[in-house]
């Protein structure tokens, strides 16, 4: 009994048996700690000595195998720092630092290897699982990924709820304690096919705030062959725990070794603007994978689209269903006559693009199978090459290019994802002929085969072949409905735009709150850019689609200034020729701003509140800042220290009109223009639902005269 005693009590005495591993960040800011304990491991983070991420634990459960959650032994750490300045082919600035200290520690269970390499950056952490090639693991099926991250205590979070098919939600800012109570309202904000997984599900990007002023998010970058990463919070501890998108058979993942997850991430700082400039994701991300990205090129576009969202037109050519016509009996049957795609109407839109400079016009409703939408249940209604009769595709590309105009091409895949890709050779080959370079491709409905989700490994491999394959015909992807971007546009940059996300067409479906706009790029953008499709200046659906009462939450200098605070190489004018036309004075900042740029500065944000940021044209010295609001009216005091000191510039500012409001009188601004230079500041008033965009060009000598601007 004594011994047994004197046994314990050295144990106790003793304490754990703990492995630990410090990682400190290029510039100290943030530590990692990692530790394995009693044979199970676990990491927290710190950032300037404040905890952000408690001991949280790593592994996994397998299906038919044993977990890989304890009983592990710490073979090697090995650290190794990297520091080195890569060039985007389009981005927020023209050159990327890619700084980090890394630790890459091997773990041993009972003869199975398991990898967890931790890149730590001053902006965040990066960590994935590796499992190398070894006899005792080859094949193998994931039940769940268990990773955690233990908030310190019970953030404000801008979430929105977890489901493996849409992100087409608004957010909800609320604590994380009351995520439970108002999920069933957030999921009332879409057409959510499936339910959430849990009551307390959230999807990532999620951006949080802690009571004490940290910024934090947590995400994922480079998700390949994998199933999407959802959260789900334990609401009385607040650790969140790794959720993954299951497949038909409730399995979240197969692998095979040598393999690597995607990385998970969390960004943190105690500024908000830092949550915006970080380049964390991309960095993570593989170099670019194309030797030759010549014809990847930024696009503005406008296009035959606002008008069926809105319910103006159809996609659709018949109102006959597709199973009653032949391919050819298109051409007897009768039209319904409201029919988007015609060659009068795409003329028109042509003519105005090319009259303003764009790059691209977006025709949807172009080819036969809309007409049959339940149909796509069947597999087979799209085959992307077959057009309406009143849509000559031959004649309106012809015309198209005589005036300097690409058509942007549309495949709706109706989510039938064996068919497009049995049709997808053929596709892309009739872009070929007929010179599109950029094709906006959708993912509407449920995903066939059955079973199957949006967000699953299965569909995740689909919209990378896809990308892919178009780089093969030198073809850009806009994919919508896919899932959320994770920086893979760094390794395949066709990858121009994702939606995967609440967009735009939701202000025609009943509208957005303003809010919405302020926190999309602390979310959404992180993983790459979003074809938000701004610029709508007639806010009254009603006036022009009697049938809709919805209105666009926004003011007209909201919707200017969406072009500079929604970073996107891909950027459309969404609204008609005939509304541009009532206020061209205004439409006048579409025409100049870029849609690429040497640098980017972040002068203001605050989730959920407003965001106000500066960017430099790519190879041009014009600047362009854009600032939005939420429901709120604000006055920004703006500092133009970013222009190169000693020049002048002219500034003209498109503001909201004292009278502006989103909710009764979103039409109303004021432009007025100036001298400004690196000294100049300026006191800007947006109104509720509002914003502001200026754009800047160098001075010359005739601009002397010019006042200055007040
Ligand atoms: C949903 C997309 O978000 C929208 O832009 C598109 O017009 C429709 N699907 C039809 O494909
Ligand atoms: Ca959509």
């Amino acid at each position: 009994m004594k011994r047994l005693l004197l046994i314990l009590t050295g144990l106790l005495l003793l304490g754990p048996l703990t492995a630990r591993e410090l990682l400190t960040s290029p510039g100290n800011l943030l530590t990692l700690t990692f530790e394995v304990t009693d044979g199970i491991p676990r990491y927290s983070l710190d950032y300037k000595g404040r905890p952000v991420v408690l001991p949280s634990r790593l592994g996994f459960e397998l299906k038919d195998a044993p977990s890989l959650l304890e009983g592990f032994t710490q073979r090697s750490a090995e650290r190794s720092s990297f520091d080195e300045t890569w060039e985007p082919v389009w981005g927020e600035t023209s050159t990327i630092r890619n700084h980090y200290n890394e630790l890459a520690v091997t773990l041993e269970q009972q003869g199975r290897l398991l990898l967890v390499r931790f890149r730590l950056y001053d902006d965040g952490l990066g960590f994935r699982y590796e499992f190398p090639e070894q006899p005792q693991l080859t094949h193998f099926v994931l039940r769940e990924e268990c990773t955690e991250f233990a908030m310190t205590g019970d953030h404000t979070a801008y979430w929105i709820p977890g489901n493996y098919n849409t992100q087409e939600f608004e957010y909800t800012i609320s604590k994380l304690s009351e995520i439970r109570r108002l999920q069933p309202e957030a999921l009332r904000t879409s057409n959510a096919p499936d339910g959430p997984f849990s009551p307390t599900g959230v999807e990532t990007s999620l951006q949080m705030k802690s009571d004490d002023g940290l910024y934090i998010n947590l995400h994922e970058a480079a998700l390949v062959d994998y199933s999407c990463l959802h959260l789900d919070l334990d609401d009385r501890t607040f650790v969140f725990r790794a959720h993954l998108t299951p497949d038909a058979q409730g399995n979240k993942g197969h692998l095979q070794a040598p393999c690597v997850t995607p990385w998970r991430t969390v960004m943190v700082s105690d500024d908000a603007r830092d949550m915006l400039s970080s380049n964390l994701i991309l960095n993570l991300n593989e170099p670019c994978a194309y030797e030759d990205t010549s014809w990847i090129k930024p696009v503005k576009y406008m296009g035959v689209w606002w008008e069926m969202i809105t319910g103006k037109s159809t996609w659709s050519y018949t109102s006959l269903p597709a199973v009653q016509l032949g391919k050819t009996d298109f051409i007897r049957c009768t039209p319904n006559g409201r029919h988007g795609a015609n060659n009068e109407n795409v003329k028109r839109v042509i003519d105005f693009a090319a009259k303003h400079g764009f790059d691209q016009v977006l025709v949807e409703g172009w080819n036969i199978g809309w007409e049959d939408w339940a149909g796509h249940q069947k597999d087979y209604v799209f085959d992307f090459v077959t057009p309406y009769p009143d849509f000559d595709i031959r004649m309106l590309n012809d015309y198209a290019h005589e005036r300097g105009i690409r058509l942007m091409m549309h495949h709706e895949t109706s989510s039938s994802i064996r068919n497009y890709e049995r049709h997808m050779d053929r596709a892309y080959r009739l872009m070929n002929e007929y010179g599109y370079t950029a094709v906006k491709s959708g993912y509407v409905g449920s995903i066939l085969p059955y079973g199957e989700y949006h967000y699953g490994q299965w569909c995740n491999n689909h919209y990378l072949y896809a990308v892919k394959k178009a780089a093969e015909y030198r073809i850009m992807v806009n994919a919508h409905e896919a899932t959320r971007p994770t920086g893979l546009c760094r390794t395949y940059p066709n990858l121009i735009g994702n939606e995967s996300a609440r967009g735009t067409e939701y202000q025609a479906f009943g509208g957005s709150r303003p809010h919405h706009v302020t926190i999309l790029p602390f979310t959404r953008l992180q993983g790459g850019p979003m074809d938000y499709t701004p610029g709508i200046f007639c806010m009254d659906i009603s006036t022009f689609v009697p049938g809709n009462r919805s209105k666009v939450n926004a003011t007209i200098c909201n919707q200017l200034a969406l072009y500079v605070t929604m970073y996107s190489p891909l950027q459309m004018a969404a609204d008609f020729p005939e509304h541009y036309e009532k206020y061209m004075d205004a439409f006048q900042f579409i025409k100049d701003v870029d849609v690429d740029w040497d640098d980017s500065r972040y002068l203001a944000a605050e989730p959920g509140a407003y965001i106000v940021a500066a960017r430099k044209a790519k190879g041009r010295s014009d600047w362009f800042v854009g600032g939005v609001t939420n429901e709120e009216a604000r006055t920004m005091e703006i500092g133009f220290d970013f222009l190169d000191p000693g020049r002048e510039y002219v500034a003209t500012l498109y503001a909201d009109a004292p009278d502006a409001d989103y909710a009764t009188n979103p039409e109303a601004y004021t432009i007025r223009s100036g001298r400004v230079d690196a000294r100049s500041r300026l006191s800007v008033r947006m109104a509720r639902g509002g914003g502001f965009a200026i754009s800047l060009r160098e001075a010359t000598a005739a601009d002397r005269k010019l006042r200055r601007l007040k």
